[in-house]
């Protein structure tokens, strides 16, 4: 496994564009293969997860190929209905693949997903939703098997706003008789950027970031050139590696209003900001403030995704600051790589009570999950002497050339290549 060898104590001063959501590109690529015709995705990161999902659209039949940061998906011609079972246990988000495979072939099998193990993460609304829809699944020693003769539009009520279900089933209906509604969806901007994607490929959907959309079924679908939205996550990161040492940074290709309180939170440690529409530039304060509480929600509530590098803010903090997660009920596993580095930090069930302190120590540590090893890179640039990040795979999963535009930014941060460790 990589690692990253970073010398702490340099701080961020800069600009850096973000590159397209993570969360935005993957379900448009499996969304893709609905169309049965060529699309041209722009704006796509360059992540292991998206390299993933090529993998498993490729082993479906079809053909793709990258254009700078463009991805063309011709799923003109698909030869299989199997997701092997190596590529569909390397991510979650291959359960997107549900959906839209029943649209186009009224079959597919697949493992149960994989993942970050920040959580149980059932499956449960997706599979409830599609039998609702007229879906037949067998679930057996690990594996699904999704068939349809011909799926019914229906009204779905989500106990939870699932981003993944919602996605999954706005995917399911372009095939359903009639008209599908999902009640209390989740309204991540991804949501709208996938509502998007499919109305410029002929659907017609409705109602993306609101408490109910409605899909009208069996609209005749083509393939279409499309942007995604920018990752609002990167954003973030950036942001508070920014705040975390003493830095100053312009972010281009942003999307501002996608990320209110997220930015609210930046705002409230004491960190100056400057909006434009495209464009966020923060100024870190000498020590930032401490937080009385953050609570992560589903949108527009403060995303899970940002919740360990605000941790990591929150170590080293001016006072106590206490994080609440209410989404992944196994989110915390950052928190003892950064005790190891000198954070004061007590878990009290789903809340991290912090104490912050004026400096943290490097070490060496491990990257446990994507978001958690995003945290820990951020805690390694503020900290004295040298962090090595170890299990860096997780962090290449959701950061197109992390390191790289960290470096651009003034920081010292090197990737160890498992080979030349030995
Ligand atoms: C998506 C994001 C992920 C983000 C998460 C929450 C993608 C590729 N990933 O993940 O980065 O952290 O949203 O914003 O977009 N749940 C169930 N049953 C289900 C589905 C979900 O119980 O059938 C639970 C999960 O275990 C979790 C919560 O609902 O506790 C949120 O999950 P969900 O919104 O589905 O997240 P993902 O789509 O997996």
């Amino acid at each position: 496994m990589d690692s990253y060898h970073i010398i702490g104590g340099n701080r961020i001063f800069g600009s850096h564009k973000l590159t397209g959501a993570k969360n935005g590109v993957l379900p448009i690529l499996a969304a893709s293969l609905v169309t049965g015709d060529v699309c041209t995705i722009h704006n796509s990161p360059d992540l292991l997860d998206v390299n993933t999902m090529l993998a498993i659209l490729k082993e479906l039949g079809c053909k793709i190929q990258r254009e700078k940061d463009a991805i063309v998906v011709d799923s003109s011609q698909l030869t299989q209905t199997y997701i092997p079972k190596v590529l569909g246990k390397e991510m979650r988000s291959s359960v997107f693949l549900l959906g839209p495979m029943l649209t186009r072939c009224g079959v597919v099998e697949m493992s149960q997903p994989g993942g970050c193990a920040i959580g149980a993460r059932p499956i449960d609304l997706h599979l409830d939703a599609l039998r609702k829809m007229g879906a037949e699944i067998k679930e057996e020693d690990g594996s699904l098997v999704c068939k349809s003769t011909g799926l019914k539009g229906t009204t779905i009520r989500l106990d939870f706003p699932s981003v993944g279900a919602t996605e999954n089933i706005m995917m399911a209906a372009l095939s359903a008789e009639g008209e599908t509604h999902i009640v209390h969806p989740a309204k991540e901007p991804e949501i709208e950027d996938l509502q998007n994607f499919l109305n410029a490929c002929g659907s017609c959907v409705e109602g993306a970031g609101t408490g109910e959309i409605v899909i009208s079924g069996k609209k005749p679908l083509h393939g279409t050139d499309y942007k995604v939205i920018p990752d609002r996550i990167e954003a973030g990161t950036f942001l508070a590696a920014a705040a975390a040492t003493k830095g100053e940074l312009l972010l281009e290709n942003a999307a501002p209003a996608q990320m209110a309180s997220t930015l609210a939170k930046f705002r409230e440690m004491g960190c100056s900001l400057k909006i434009e529409q495209d464009k966020i530039y923060l100024k870190a304060p000498n020590r930032l403030k401490a937080i009385r509480e953050i609570k992560t929600l589903p949108y527009p509530g403060f995303p899970t995704d940002m919740q360990s590098q605000f941790l990591t803010l929150m170590a080293l903090a001016d006072g106590q600051s206490k994080m609440t997660e209410t989404i992944f009920e196994n989110r915390f596993k950052h928190i003892d790589s950064l005790r190891d580095m000198g954070a004061i930090i007590e878990i009290c069930g789903c809340s991290a009570k912090v104490t912050g302190v004026d400096q943290l120590q490097g070490c060496r540590v491990e990257a446990k999950d994507l978001r958690g090893g995003a945290a820990m890179v951020i805690a390694g640039l503020a900290a004295s002497d040298e962090t090595i990040v170890e299990n860096i795979c997780h962090i290449d999963r959701g950061y197109d050339k992390f390191e790289v535009a960290l470096k651009n930014l003034g920081t010292k941060i090197e990737r160890i290549q498992e080979d030349e460790r030995k």
